[in-house]
């Protein structure tokens, strides 16, 4: 007679059979990447199946053969290992779907005034490598790794249920491809994209033009210090917006009764802001060219001003780039509180994730100290909601503000 069947006990651990490849995590790396980091690096990876395609999807094991989650792999990538989940399921268009989806559900009711905001948000939002932001009915879209790129018809697929865009271009002509072995695209993904994109923040009327502008159209990141600097200004006051893109900060803060002038290297995206001063009845005063030249050409006229935003683009992409970026930060600051009227505010950004806010203070206690001023540090601000900062990836902090009041 033969036994009967034992009953499986309900605490057993479920065994995992997958057709998958495998990549083996060093005992070093396992406990980071099981702890919900989603990068792995050359050093981390013990072993890799034979013949794996860039980006493909591979169950990730520890040592022991036990599965830690699944990700990319693209052994020549700066970043070899992209987890995707840490429970094994399948990458499929249901799991690409539910990540939007959860992007969306996050992002309800905290995004307010506007019609544009960042949907999806790489590691962030679970899914490393893509960025989309939508501007009403119009998503622009990012891939940024050999992974997304093999799974784009699927993700793009899964946007396109789930915002309900009725367009949407790709700006995926970011260096960072070329470090996955990708070449850099850009064009429409479907629909009529328009050659002018529209939206509003608040009661101003913005627009870019999808192939022209810088990253994926606009710095939608800035939106809340945008409105606190809008917030401060008084009317009358002169308002100095250096790095300003389009302007953004200029057109709120002109809104106000400011007078706004703008510094920026970008022609095209002066361009796009002297229109958009117009279409939204205000003027602003416009500089081209390099940001600290022109501070300094003010300074020489004695140019005084109420309020002052330093926003440059990112200056530290590597560890080694901080002492120069601090420099930078110190010469603006210098030059912005030497111009700054007592009382005026000063808000110093950096969206590079090595700097941090102890560097931006540091580089301004040295300015101030140069330019004989003394400031109260008034607020540190930080990314809005819909770029979120994820407690299990500290590279997800990236935007971050301090804001001074000059004595
Ligand atoms: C982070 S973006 C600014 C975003 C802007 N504050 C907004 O709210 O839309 C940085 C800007 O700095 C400009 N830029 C970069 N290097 C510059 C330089 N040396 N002098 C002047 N502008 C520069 C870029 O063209 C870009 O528009």
């Amino acid at each position: 007679m033969s036994k009967p069947a034992k009953t499986p006990s309900k605490t057993a651990p479920r065994k995992y059979t997958s057709k998958l490849p495998s990549v083996i995590l060093k005992t070093s790396a396992v406990r980071r990447i099981a702890g919900r980091y989603p990068f792995g690096h050359s050093g981390d990876i013990e072993d890799a199946a034979p013949g794996l395609a860039p980006g493909e999807v591979v169950d990730v094991r520890d040592e022991g053969g036990r599965l830690v989650g699944r990700g990319y792999f693209n052994e020549q990538g700066a970043t070899p290992l992209r987890m995707l989940n840490w429970d094994g399921g399948e990458i499929d268009q249901k799991f690409y779907r539910q990540r939007v989806r959860a992007a969306l559900e996050r992002r309800r009711g905290r995004i307010t005034g506007t019609n544009a905001m960042r949907v999806l948000h790489a590691e962030a939002d679970g899914l490393p490598g893509v960025v989309a932001d939508q501007f009403g009915d119009v998503l622009s879209v990012q891939f940024r790794n050999a992974g997304v790129e093999r799974h784009r018809d699927l993700i793009l697929k899964a946007l396109r249920e789930e915002t309900g865009a009725t367009s949407a271009f790709e700006r995926s002509d970011t260096g960072e491809r070329r470090k996955e072995g990708l070449e850099l695209v850009s064009g429409v993904l479907w629909g009529n994209v328009p050659e002018r994109v529209e939206f509003f923040e608040d009661d101003l009327n913005l627009h870019f033009a999808p192939m022209d502008a810088q990253k994926t159209g606009f710095f939608l990141d800035q939106r809340d210090n945008r409105r606190l600097m809008r917030s401060l200004v008084q009317p009358g006051e002169a308002f100095l917006d250096v790095y300003s893109y389009t302007g953004g900060f200029s057109l709120h803060a002109a809104k106000a009764g400011a007078q706004s002038t703008a510094i920026d290297k970008d022609k095209v995206a002066l361009s796009v802001l002297e229109q958009e001063a117009a279409a939204n009845g205000v003027r602003v005063s416009l500089r081209w060219g390099d940001a600290l030249e022109q501070l300094s050409a003010l300074e020489k006229d004695r140019r005084q001003f109420g309020a002052i935003v330093l926003d440059p683009p990112t200056l530290a992409k590597r560890k080694d780039d901080i002492p120069r970026a601090k420099r930078i930060f110190t010469d603006g600051a210098e030059s912005a509180l030497r111009m700054l009227t007592p009382g005026g505010h000063l808000l110093i950004s950096t969206c590079a994730h090595y700097i941090r806010v102890d560097d931006l203070l540091d580089a301004a206690r040295v300015a101030a100290g140069a330019a004989e001023a003394g400031a109260e540090v008034i607020a540190v601000t930080y990314q809005p909601a819909d770029h979120p900062h994820l407690l299990s990836v500290p590279e997800s902090l990236y935007l971050k503000s301090i804001l001074l009041r000059k004595e």
